[in-house]
Parts: structure tokens; sequence; C-alpha cells
């Protein structure tokens, strides 16, 4: 046998992110922070109604991504189409970082910042929420002082739920003249908080959006840079001709068409998650407050035995003790009142 190609150093150090892969169509799922209330009716007709030459032909993404600027208030020139954020994090990296580069993220938060940075063979920095839950400033702001290439900022934060203020983001912003800050907006709709208008001066700033969250597109992948026009070109050059599939933009332009829908699941989730809070009161369990549709809970060490009998019961939540230092936190997606009462009968049974 010939000896074996030897792998790059940074993929064999990585560890396999296994997230699930089957299974969880039938169930009730909180676990990844879809939207459980589903997509737009007018996505779905405007799926059936792909023509043979729009499947058969490369993807044409130019009017969707003129009426995606429109949509989100920018000019063309100021936005990429990518393939989920998940891409839109890869080009950013792929752009910026190269082998020992310092990266800096927050932990624990959401698993690819890591992952594309460690896949890029950079050094990373990784400050932590305390027991709290409280945003690490001091260290941030010691590690921003060191000039990393990159600093990932998820608003509002995952799986914390912390939400930085325009001003608190504005402070790290001015912290941070030698880094790149990405601002993923992947809740965006659910915190109303937002940085996109400030691409055009701060030249040091990438905001990412999502249609996986609220749109309810998590399946098809379309996600969106939004960065000075200047950057957008060369990042436009390190990204494959067809990031964006046929289905995802005919999905996204009616997804944008349909504000109704996105309104309501923004106000039926934010019922859901009051009344999720007063749920989880009553039961005496601590949750930590957030601006996304998800909620942190700590069931401390009865955690695993709970997530394995809301499984059986076919709601599905993320334990994502691993991510803490202490035991027994979980992820809770939120949805429609109805699901989150159903979640909270189970809960008090299982209690
Ligand atoms: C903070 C954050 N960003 C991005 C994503 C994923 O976005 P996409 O589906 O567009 O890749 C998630 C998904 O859980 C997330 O929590």
């Amino acid at each position: 046998m010939k000896a074996a190609i030897p792998v790059r150093r940074a993929v064999e150090r990585m560890r396999a992110y296994n997230p699930p892969l089957e299974g969880r169509t039938d169930k009730l799922r909180l676990d990844f922070n879809e939207n459980p209330i589903g997509c737009s009716p007018a996505v779905r007709r405007a799926l059936a109604k792909l023509s043979a030459a729009s499947i058969s032909a490369y993807p044409e993404q130019e009017t969707v991504r003129r009426k995606a600027a429109k949509y989100f208030g920018v000019e063309p020139s100021e936005l990429l189409l990518t393939n989920g954020t998940d891409e839109a994090l890869s080009l950013v990296v792929n752009t910026f970082v190269g082998p020992r580069d310092t990266v800096l993220l927050v932990e624990p938060t959401y698993a690819m910042y890591r992952f594309y940075s460690e896949l890029a063979g950079a050094r990373i920095v990784a400050p932590r929420y305390d027991a709290s839950m409280c945003f690490p400033w001091n260290n941030v702001l010691a590690a921003l002082r060191a000039g990393p290439r990159v600093f990932f900022l998820p608003n509002p934060n995952s799986p914390t739920g912390n939400l930085l203020s325009t001003r608190e983001l504005q402070r790290l912003l001015n912290a941070a003249p030698r880094t790149m800050v990405v601002v993923d907006e992947a809740y965006f709709e659910f915190s109303g908080v937002t940085v996109i208008p400030w691409i055009r001066r701060h030249r040091n700033l990438i905001v990412t959006r999502t249609f996986s969250k609220t749109a309810g597109l998590a399946g098809l992948r379309l996600g969106c840079i939004f960065v000075h026009r200047e950057l957008a070109a060369t990042m436009r050059k390190a990204q494959s001709p067809y990031p964006v599939n046929a289905a995802a933009l005919a999905a996204a332009e009616a997804a944008m068409l349909d504000r109704g829908f996105i309104a309501r699941t923004v106000r039926e989730v934010r019922r859901a998650r009051s009344e999720f809070e007063r749920g989880l009161a009553r039961l005496k369990v601590r949750y930590f407050p957030s601006g996304g549709n998800f909620l942190l809970v700590h069931f401390g060490d009865r955690a695993k035995e709970i997530v394995a009998a809301l499984a059986r019961k076919g709601i599905l939540v993320r334990d994502r003790s691993s991510d803490f230092d202490g035991e027994g936190y979980v992820r809770i997606t939120l949805g429609t009142l109805a699901q989150t009462r159903r979640l909270l009968r189970e809960l008090k049974e299982i209690l």
C-alpha cells in the first residue's frame, strides 16, 4: 500500500463536530433555534413553482441580491449572499485569517467560529462568560489591545442569550482599530438591535444575517454579509461563483415579500418566551435572560435525565453542559405558545 497522504496539522488536531443528521423532522424540535412554526406558505408556493429551466441552470443571484439589498436597506454593492451564515463565517476566515493569526471569540458561543478558525490554523483567544453569563469586558478589551485579526461577536449570543446595546457595540468597535469585528445578527428580529448602517463608517465591521431563524429557511441555507463596498468586492473574489442555490434564491424572494409571517413569528416567540420564563420561575428553575428565540436554562445535575425524558416524549432540547464549567445547562428554542405550554406541562411532570 502506498504511504498515506499527510493531512494538514490543523485538521488532524480538530475535534469532530457531530450535530444530529437524521431523526429530527417528526419531533418538536426545540434544540437548534430553528423556527418551530415553519416557514411562510408563500415560500412553499414559490418552491413548487420553480421551473425546470431555473433548476437546470446555474443559479442567477443578482435579482435576489438587489431585492435583498432593498429589503435590508443597503446598496447591492454592500451585500453578499452566502450559503447560510456558516459560509459567511468561512468566507471571513478565508479572506482575513492565515495560519497563526489570532481570532478572538467569547465562549460559550456558536461553534462554527472556532471551527473555521481552527481549520485555518489560527490561534484562538477565547475569554469566557462567567457563571452569571456576564460579558467579560475586561478580558475582551485586553484581548483587543493585542489586535487580533478577527473578533466574532454574535449579538445576541447563543447559547447564553446575552444582548449588547449599540452603545456597548460602539465601545468594542472603538477598541478594535486593527481587528475585523464580525457582528453575527442571526437573531436580530427577536432583539431589534442592529449595526448594519454602521458598515459605511466602520471599515473594520462585518455584519451577518441569516434566513434560517425567523424566516424558517434553515433547510435551504441562506445568509448575508453586510460590509463596506470595497471590502465586499474583495470578499466576493474569495467566494465560489455559485454559493447559493436556485431553491434558496426563490424561497428568499418569497420570504422577503411576506413580512407578515416574520412579524407574526416574532410576536409569537416573544409571547412564548415570556410565558416560558414565568413557567420556569414557578417551577423554580433558573434561566438567563435572552435576546433570541431561545432560553438557556440551568437544570443542574438533573439535566441529562430531563433532556432524555423530554426526548422520549418527542420534544428535543439541547444539552449544552459540555460548553460550561458546571453541569446542567440546557438551551431551549421557543416557537408557538401552544408548543411552549406543551413543553411546560411535560417539564412539570418530569420535575
Ligand atoms: C449565532 C449563530 N449564528 C449563525 C447560526 C447559523 O446560521 P446559518 O443557518 O445561517 O448558517 C446560528 C445557528 O444556530 C447561530 O446560533
